[in-house]
């Protein structure tokens, strides 16, 4: 048996979705520990795109187990959209459990997300709008919704009495704005309830079960490291834990339990949102990593801001997650670039820095302290084993290896399943 944890090694978007519709082959049960539908998972499978924002990616296999975690929030309105798409497109969702104690994401979370980033004006944090911080906020202050509330209705009305009021106040109050008639949501959550009810089971106990029998276990991140809200470049972080440790919490596993941890990284950084990225390119070459790379948010359809792979950023995120391995992704999308930069170090106030420093101010200040490596033009969309690689490609990957401390397992050198190089087997 084997139990693998794949995280982003950045900030988010690093193309976990292919990484872990890749290794989900291999796993038998494939589960989400956090986040909401501020993630967008764009999986290419047989030709067909599917947009997964809150189902593991793992559903395109009909006999694997998916499971949501506890970790998650999630919006009962994008989680049954979500089914009824999979269903018209032929994919079955009669093995997709929900925890029942994940939060639910109510419509004045996403009202009050989008009042309080008004709020924040210039300060804002450029979160995707879709109620992920205000739902956190509850859990945390314990006034949320949990699943096994919304669908039992004298609990839920029990605790949508409780707290309704409150948000209209501050809705009404104190943003200006109208409040939502508890009826009504009351109506329109009991029916979401109703249809959610068959897929809740404890997904704590399946787990646990499944690694008894020897089965594979494959924990999916969303988000990234940098985003996290303890580690990542807070303010500037969701709200959730997407690094490594998050899996056991966010899916009720200790942490004896993992095996395994694989950092996805971009050949190449982006970012959406607001916040310090010492690598960002705002030039020609950021603009042809944009649209090579097709760099435009699958949640938000917001242009992500690109820029030269950062080797602090990754070793901290090796640090951080305890990282086996790392999973190269999109590494097509540098061909053709004559030169490319590798971030090794940050000079801050004449200094030379290798590790993430604590505060927005001293990473703002931090400048990039670059190595060159020759290019490569070759396109490398059809090359299947590491050696027919181009030189040049392969050294940058080898100066990555050996800035990080871990071993490559995975390179992905295209959108589609079959453009996936394997270096290490991880089940
Ligand atoms: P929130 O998660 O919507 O609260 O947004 C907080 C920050 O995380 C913003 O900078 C978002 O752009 C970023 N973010 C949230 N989800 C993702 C994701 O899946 N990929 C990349 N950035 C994300």
């Amino acid at each position: 048996m084997a139990s693998v944890v794949v995280v982003g090694a950045q900030w988010g978007d690093e193309g976990k979705g292919k990484i872990t519709d890749f290794l989900a082959a291999r796993a038998d049960l494939v589960v989400r520990y956090q986040g909401g539908n501020n993630a967008g998972h764009t999986v290419v499978a047989d030709g067909k795109e599917f947009k997964l924002h809150l189902i593991p990616s793992g559903i395109l296999y009909p006999e694997k187990m998916c499971l949501v975690g506890n970790g998650v929030v999630l919006d009962p309105a994008v989680f049954l959209q979500e089914i009824d798409r999979l269903t018209e497109q032929g994919i079955s969702t009669a093995n997709l459990r929900i925890s029942p104690r994940t939060q639910v994401i109510m419509p004045y979370h996403r009202k009050l997300d989008l009042c309080e980033e008004k709020r924040r004006g210039a300060g804002k944090i450029g979160t995707t709008g879709r109620g992920i911080g205000p739902a956190y906020v509850d859990k945390a202050a314990r006034v949320g919704i949990r699943v096994c509330e919304l669908i039992d209705p004298p609990a839920f009305a029990q605790r949508l009495q409780a707290v309704l009021k409150d948000k209209n106040e501050l809705l009404e109050k104190y943003y200006g704005e109208s409040g939502f008639d508890y009826q009504a949501l009351y109506d329109e959550y009991v029916a979401y309830g109703r249809r959610l009810a068959p897929f809740v089971a404890d997904v704590s106990v399946i787990i646990d079960e499944a690694l008894q029998a020897g089965r594979h276990v494959l924990f999916e991140g969303a988000q990234g490291t940098l985003l996290d809200v303890d580690h990542g470049t807070y303010p500037y972080v969701t709200s959730s834990y997407p690094v490594a440790a998050g899996a056991c919490h966010g899916s009720g596993v200790g942490p004896t339990r993992i095996d395994r941890v694989i950092g996805v990284a971009k050949a190449y950084v982006t970012r959406v949102g607001e916040g310090p990225f010492p690598t960002e390119l705002c030039d020609a070459t950021g603009e042809y990593l944009r649209q090579k790379g097709h760099e435009f948010g699958t949640t938000t359809g917001r242009p992500r801001r690109c820029g030269w792979f950062d080797a602090v950023i990754a070793r901290y995120a090796v640090r951080i997650n305890g990282l086996s391995s790392l999973a190269i992704t999109k590494l097509d999308v540098l061909t053709g670039l004559d030169t490319l930069r590798l971030c090794v170090g940050y000079e801050y106030r004449g200094q030379i820095i290798r590790d993430l420093p604590a505060t927005l101010t001293q990473l703002a200040e931090c400048k990039p302290v670059y190595e060159e490596l020759p290019g490569w033009q070759e396109d490398i969309g059809t090359v299947r084993r590491y050696e027919d690689l181009p030189a040049n490609a392969r050294r940058y990957l080898e100066r990555i290896v050996e800035l990080c401390g871990v071993p490559v397992c995975i390179i992905g050198v295209g959108p589609g399943r079959e453009q996936t190089l394997v270096l290490q087997e991880l089940f």
